[in-house]
């Protein structure tokens, strides 16, 4: 079997940690072979015209939800990676929570086999850990395809939960590679829950699952990465207070974090009032303050990468009533987009959506074969035009969840190709090819 695609893409202007230059990039094999200001075509090798068009590499969400097995009618590998690809995303990193959850290598090779000739982007999946794993996941996290290890600390969507600080221990004990963190202090949100008063709405989510239960635990994770010598990575940081505390710590690499779309471009109280549960997440989304200490948080370097969590329900579920509305927000295909908004309204750089797309993800985890696109990196990328602004329609999401806080937003920044290892696989709004997505490599 080839290894990858063979194509030119000619004249566009390419992203790379230096900044933005006008550039072509010739891919062969699958593989970038050579980045120059002029490349001459080659026999039987597709040119790609992208002139006056931004390419960046192809970005990578290390937090999705896709919810196969279990919960097909909100998502499953196909629809969830074509909205990847439909987002410029070509590799994804799905999280354990399915239906049954990801906790033994049985569930992790079946969801491989899942994806093997139906997700249409590169993939690799997290191991749920629990008290009764704990001690196996070191063997476990070396099977190939495994992104590692994820640890609810407080509870979320599905029941997978290591609550107290005995069994995180186990878990941080147990194996090598960097723990992805859901760090919400579970005793704290049991007390905030069940004091709940009837009529409570959506609103109030910030301060149901408070300031508190994210620095709690994300104060308690730290202390016991540093006492184990493991390195964690703290998933969607929602506080200003954690962004603080990571500083003051300055931990370096045992130390990595991550923020979602959602919790740099919403801003509490408005957008309960204007999405009600369509903007419900956890950890939530708070008010400006956090917003500009995340986003500061994210220039700084404190936040190393982004990761959609992209989290689909059913309407019909958002519409229950708060604390039944389920919490998630769908997200894959809209990290570029609301990242080339945040370069227009200034507060963001091009090359930052690199850093904190591509090359922190690949570093967090250590991902083989991705990165900026220089000669032999993986041929996977993304052609946008940042002018043509359109007002979201929905139809243009692919995910099953048929919802998004974003639908309407004027936003610019859809792929008018997206690249997979020298294939075209999306264009024109829709996917070109069979998947061709394969299982992520780390070192
Ligand atoms: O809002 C969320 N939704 N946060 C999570 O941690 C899980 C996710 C989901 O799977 O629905």
């Amino acid at each position: 079997m080839s290894e990858g695609g063979d194509l030119l893409i000619r004249g566009g202007n390419l992203v790379s940690l230096d900044g933005v230059q006008a550039q072509d990039v010739l891919i062969l094999g699958g593989k970038v072979q050579r980045v120059a200001t002029r490349i001459e075509a080659l026999p039987g090798v597709e040119v790609i015209q992208a002139a006056g068009k931004l390419v960046f590499p192809g970005l990578i969400d290390p937090q999705v939800h896709f919810r196969e097995p279990g919960g097909e009618e909100r998502e499953d590998l196909a629809t969830g990676s074509l909205a990847a690809v439909g987002g410029g995303v070509t590799s994804f990193m799905e999280m354990p929570n399915t239906s049954p959850a990801t906790t033994n290598p049985e569930r992790l090779v079946d969801k491989l086999r899942r994806a093997a000739g139906r997700s249409l982007a590169d993939h690799a999946f997290f191991l749920g850990a629990s008290p009764e794993n704990a001690e196996q996941l070191g063997d476990w996290e070396q099977i190939p395809g495994c992104a590692g290890v994820k640890v609810f600390m407080g509870s979320s969507t599905g029941d997978l939960l290591v609550p107290d600080d005995a069994s995180l221990e186990r878990v941080l004990r147990s194996g090598s590679r960097r723990v992805a963190v859901h760090a919400e202090d579970e005793p704290r949100l049991i007390a905030r829950y069940a004091a709940i008063e009837p009529g409570t709405g959506v609103s109030a989510h910030p301060q149901v699952r408070d300031v508190e239960c994210a620095l709690l635990a994300t104060t308690r994770l730290i202390n016991l990465a540093e006492r184990c010598g493991r390195p964690v990575h703290v998933l969607h940081l929602s506080t200003a207070e954690e962004v603080a505390l990571l500083r003051e710590r300055d931990l370096g690499d045992l130390v990595t974090a991550e923020v979602t779309p959602n919790h740099l471009f919403l801003e509490a109280p408005d957008c309960y009032e204007r999405y009600g549960s369509i903007a419900q997440m956890n950890p939530p989304v708070r008010d400006r303050r956090h917003r500009d200490a995340l986003r500061q948080g994210l220039l700084d370097g404190i936040i190393t990468c982004i990761g959609s969590d992209h989290a689909p329900h059913t309407r019909a579920a958002k519409e229950r009533p708060y604390p039944e509305s389920p919490s998630g927000i769908p997200g894959v295909q809209t990290i570029l987009p609301l990242l080339l908004m945040g370069v227009r309204d200034g507060w963001l750089q091009m090359q930052d959506i690199l850093r904190i797309c591509v090359t922190g993800p690949a570093r967090v985890y250590g991902l083989e074969g991705k990165g900026p696109l220089v000669p032999g990196m993986d041929g996977d990328l993304v052609v946008v035009d940042p002018e043509e602004k359109s007002e979201l329609p929905l139809s243009w999401l692919h995910s099953r969840a048929g919802f998004s806080p974003y639908a309407g937003w004027p936003l610019a920044g859809w792929p008018e190709m997206t690249v997979l290892r020298g294939y075209p696989v999306y264009g024109g709004h829709a996917p070109l090819g069979p998947p061709r997505g394969r299982m992520l490599r780390f070192s």
